[in-house]
């Protein structure tokens, strides 16, 4: 196989594009489909400060790797969710990157910032995948907002969006899906949230970070399992193994035709946000689902009562 562009030998096949690259030509191709993400959506301004969620993981880190080269001066907040030896890891490769980069790494621990881990929050009524991603959602917001960044990243890619578009439209889940961009922009008690990778799959992502020689966390989360985001994603990479495209094709039909489409419904939701009475942020509830999830986690274990035998007479 030839590089596409220099006619070198290849290495990284991309199905998808119909193309295959050498080491250099594919950096290069990332670099360009996350500048032109960036572009069309309007994800960075010049001058702003910018702010990466890193966990560790080779999406999180290749996108911080690729907007410093980019020219972006992006720090990077790493949250410690308290999971075993599997945080420990994730911390010590966000830790070792921003070593290396000469970048700055803001670090949460979310037992000490809020009085659980992410293992306590399994005994809720909430998955542990669906709790984790609401307390990142709120302390990395949070962080933002404190630190005053104006744009928070993530490493959501190509992938990522397709599972959680194919997921909301199987349950018609309106909401989310006029809430599904690859950015969100600002509002009242939120930061501006962009999805640069949005263009890349994760075997792209994964590529890069070994061209790049960027130690990431490969083992996945050992509260994942049984989590349906994945389920999706062995679906549809079975799709994409028969029909290459398939997944870019249904992503891009949704934002180019359905999304616009779903704009008033993004509007009203916006409009329709207060502030929680407990923490003020941003909620349609008196209070906020983190508030609440707190509550349950951080709740003592309730004592099993001892059954009496009823003596009564009757
Ligand atoms: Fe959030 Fe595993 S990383 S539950
Ligand atoms: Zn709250």
């Amino acid at each position: 196989m030839k590089c596409r562009r220099c006619e070198e030998q290849a290495v990284v096949e991309v199905r998808h594009a119909h193309a295959a690259y050498c080491p250099t030509c594919f950096v290069e191709r990332c670099r360009e489909q996350v500048s032109r993400a960036i572009g069309e959506h309007r994800m960075i301004r010049s001058g702003e400060k910018v702010l990466v969620a890193v966990s560790g993981g080779k999406d999180s880190l290749a996108v911080w790797d690729l907007l410093l080269d980019l020219g972006y001066p992006a720090d990077g907040v790493y949250l410690g969710l308290g999971i075993g030896g599997y945080s420990d890891r994730s911390g010590d490769c966000a830790r070792a990157f921003a070593e290396r980069r000469g970048a700055t790494l803001i670090e949460i621990d979310l037992a000490s910032e809020v009085g659980f881990t992410i293992p306590q929050a399994a005994n809720t009524r909430r998955m542990p995948c669906s709790a984790c991603g609401l307390a990142k959602r709120h302390l990395l917001n949070k962080t933002a907002l404190d630190h005053g960044y104006d744009v928070l990243v993530t490493g959501h890619n190509l992938d990522d969006e397709v599972a959680v578009l194919f997921g909301n439209t199987l349950q018609w889940n309106m909401p989310y899906l006029a809430r599904q961009r690859p950015a969100l922009p600002e509002s009242s008690g939120f930061a501006r949230r962009v999805k640069p990778l949005v263009r890349l799959t994760e075997r792209e992502t994964a590529a890069y970070c070994v061209i790049r020689r960027i130690d990431y966390i490969v083992e996945e989360c050992p509260m994942a399992s049984g989590n349906r985001h994945l389920l999706y994603k062995e679906l549809l990479n079975t799709l994409e193994e028969r029909d290459p495209g398939a997944k870019a094709t249904f992503l891009n039909g949704f934002a180019d035709r359905v999304a616009p489409l779903l704009d008033d419904l993004a509007a009203q939701e916006r409009d329709s946000v207060g502030t929680c009475s407990r923490c003020g942020s941003p909620t349609t509830a008196e209070v906020c689902a983190f508030c609440r999830l707190r509550d349950q986690a951080t709740r003592p274990p309730r004592r099993r009562k001892k059954r009496r035998r009823d003596r009564s007479v009757h």
